[in-house]
Formats: structure tokens, sequence, C-alpha cells
């Protein structure tokens, strides 16, 4: 049953909580865990959460999974323009508005990963410059920025155990440039989290701080 204190705008104003990591780091389960554990504690959010993620399931992110499923070599700068062009479609048609709308936004995978996926540092665009094009289109910064710390080894391990079928990026060599690429690039406000502990606590610790934002509004 919905009483009317129920519907209607919990949040004074839109929060967007961004979660980055390495394949295998476990963000995903993770993020599932901190929208049950923050309806747990506040239901009457309900209505406010919102679970994105990158790639997105439209129409160019669709795409980017087949590429990276089929191993597709494409060139850099192909990754890097789909990415960018799934991350407007998001922008534009997700997150700029459901913020507006006052909704709590837990979005997996932000233009970090692009920066740290795509950036090189023996040839141009580094990680810095890709983050850099980011803030200069206008995508929206985090209010909050999670990111989910785990030894590559240790992700690959995981990746390796829970697949059939690994895709374009699972290597460890490529898993360690992303993590340093990760290291470079994430603001000093960006807040770390420790994969290797549990995951249920984890999400509990999120939970905390995002409704310590929500109070503080
Ligand atoms: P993701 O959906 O997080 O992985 P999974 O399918 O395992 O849940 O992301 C898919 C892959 O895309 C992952 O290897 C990271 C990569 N990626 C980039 O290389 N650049 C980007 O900008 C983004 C958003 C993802």
């Amino acid at each position: 049953m919905e009483g009317p204190e129920q519907s209607g705008n919990v949040l004074k104003e839109g929060l967007f909580c961004v979660f980055e990591g390495i394949d295998g780091s476990g963000k995903t389960t993770l993020i599932q865990k901190v929208r049950e554990e923050l309806l747990n504690q506040m239901p009457e959010l309900s209505d406010s959460i919102l679970l994105l993620r990158e790639p997105t399931s439209g129409k160019t992110g669709q795409k980017i999974r087949a590429f990276l499923q089929a191993g597709n070599n494409l060139q850099r700068s192909e990754w890097i323009d789909l990415f960018m062009l799934d991350r407007e479609e998001n922008v534009n048609s997700s997150i700029k508005p459901e913020l507006k709308n006052k909704k709590l936004i837990l979005q997996d995978r932000y233009f970090y990963s692009t920066a740290a996926y795509q950036g090189d540092e023996t040839e141009p665009p580094g990680a810095q410059e890709i983050l850099e094009e980011s803030l200069k289109r206008g995508f929206p910064e985090p209010s909050l920025l999670f990111f989910l710390d785990i030894p590559p080894e240790v992700a690959l391990e995981r990746i390796t155990k829970s697949r059939e079928q690994m895709e374009s990026f699972e290597t460890l060599a490529q898993q360690e440039k992303f993590y340093k690429n990760f290291l470079r690039i994430l603001p000093e406000e960006c807040i770390f989290l420790d994969a290797m502990e549990n995951s249920d606590e984890i999400a509990f610790e999120i939970s905390k701080i995002i409704l310590g934002a929500i109070e503080d509004q």
C-alpha cells in the first residue's frame, strides 16, 4: 500500500552515485545490495532509486556489448567514440532528466572507465586526456564516487571461475593497466572500498554514506 507520504520526492535534489572498478571487482552485485540496504533503512526511497549502467541497454550500448562478446578488434579511437556516444545518450535521456526529477541514481561505470580502459600512456590520448575531454563535454560529475578496489590478479581469478567465455578486455596485463590508470585519474574525493571485504558489509558502509548525503541536503 502506498500512502501519500510514500509518493513524491524524498530527496531535496538529485543524487548521482557512481561506482567504478576493474572487471571482477564485484560492482554489479554490490550495487544491487546497496539498493536493498538503502530500502531496508529507508523504505520511502523505493520510488526514488534508479539503477543505470554503461554500456547501456540502448542502441549504442547493445552494439558495444556485441563487439565485446565477439572479441572484436576495433581501433582504440573507435572504442572511445562508441563509449562516448553511449554515454552522451545516457546523460541526455536518463541522467540529467532523472537528477532533475530528484532521483537517487546508482550508476554502474561512467567516464572514469573510458579514461582507465581506453587511455594509453604510450600513445595519446592518455587516461588524463580522456577524463578532461569528458568534463569538457559537460557530462555531470558524480555527487559521490566509489571505487571498488581489488588487486587485478584476484579480480581475474574471480572472472575466470565464473565465466565460460572471456570478453575482449579480460587478460591480466590489461587489467593491470586499467587498474593503474584508475589510480592515476580518480579524484581526491573518490571513496575507496576494499573489495576483498564481505560484500554485505561494504554495501552497508556505502548505504550509510549515501543516507548521510541525503540527510545533508
Ligand atoms: P561491464 O558491463 O561493467 O562488464 P560486465 O559485462 O562484466 O558486467 O562492462 C563491460 C566492459 O566494457 C568492461 O570490460 C569494461 C568495458 N568498458 C570500457 O572499456 N570503457 C568504458 O567506457 C566502459 C563504460 C566500459
